[in-house]
């Protein structure tokens, strides 16, 4: 079933959990959307896993259209979710429909996705007035992270959790359909999520959220430079690849790749002549 704003919002009402995934390429978006996952986040957590940079900031506009291109090509029913960049909203209303309008036009995706809460109000309500679905993103916000100090849990202190409740009625009032709340105390993001009318989408925010997001590489072991509490390993796919990796070394040395059946075949007598001609 081809999930849609009204869709994800039903599952809020009838208590149904949300799952969410990132993706930045066709073959896996093809797996996740088989495997039935409700949303497809082409998050600008790219430049981290696929890209190498140490943060987001460097992630341009074309990085996110060329990903989330791939990803609408492989994905038949989930939401495909396009993170706007550093850059690309903070500094104007125009730039910021702008921006989300590429990524709908020539990304193809299904919403987009923006950092903050009352700053960036205006841009997302403009954003919905150009009928883009718009998913918005409190706590840690890693597009912020020169200014936030490092990855640390948010939202910790009185007047920080007000803050937090403040932003998610704001971006809720100005039009956001969703809103994913990054490492927030499981209680609080409960709190506000039970406030909300629509769906909250947890990364390092407990079980209380209408749904879950978590960046793949994570969750398959398949990337190494840091490893967050919130993160749950459901498979170790990055020591099967390291494995595959070194057989695939291995068999190319001592002759084993490629066998007979990954060989095509030719007549012997064009083989034959051939060499006569060449003699
Ligand atoms: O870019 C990303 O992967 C994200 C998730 C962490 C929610 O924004």
């Amino acid at each position: 079933m081809k999930q849609t704003v009204q869709t994800l919002q039903a599952k809020k009402e009838r208590g149904e959990k949300i799952s969410m995934l990132t993706c930045y390429d066709y073959s896996t978006a093809k797996l996740m959307d088989n495997a039935g996952l409700d949303m497809l986040l082409v998050g600008d957590s790219l430049g981290n896993v696929i890209l190498g940079y140490e943060d987001t900031i460097s992630v341009t506009m074309e990085d996110m259209i060329h990903h989330t291109a791939a990803v609408a090509r492989g994905t038949k029913n989930a939401m495909v979710v396009a993170d706007m960049p550093f850059l690309s909203y903070q500094t104007s209303v125009h730039d910021a429909v702008l921006n989300a309008g590429r990524l709908m036009k020539e990304g193809r995706a299904g919403a987009v996705k923006l950092e903050g809460g009352q700053v960036v109000c205006e841009q997302i309500r403009a954003i919905v007035n150009a009928s883009i679905p718009v998913v918005a993103h409190l706590g840690l916000t890693p597009q912020s992270i020169n200014t936030l100090g490092g990855f640390k849990v948010q939202a910790k202190t009185l007047d920080a959790a007000r803050q937090l409740i403040v932003d998610a009625k704001a971006v809720e009032a100005a039009g956001a359909f969703s809103v994913v709340f990054e490492c927030v105390p499981e209680k609080l993001a409960e709190l506000v999520t039970s406030m909300l009318s629509i769906p909250t989408i947890g990364i390092g925010a407990g079980a209380g959220c209408d749904g879950q997001v978590l960046v793949y590489q994570d969750m398959l072991g398949m990337f190494s430079d840091f490893k967050s509490k919130f993160v749950k390993r459901f498979a170790d796919v990055g020591t099967i690849m390291n494995e595959a990796f070194k057989s695939y070394k291995e068999e190319i040395q001592n002759g084993t790749f490629p066998a007979q059946e990954n060989c095509f075949s030719i007549e012997d007598d064009i083989i034959e002549q051939l060499k006569k001609e060449l003699d």
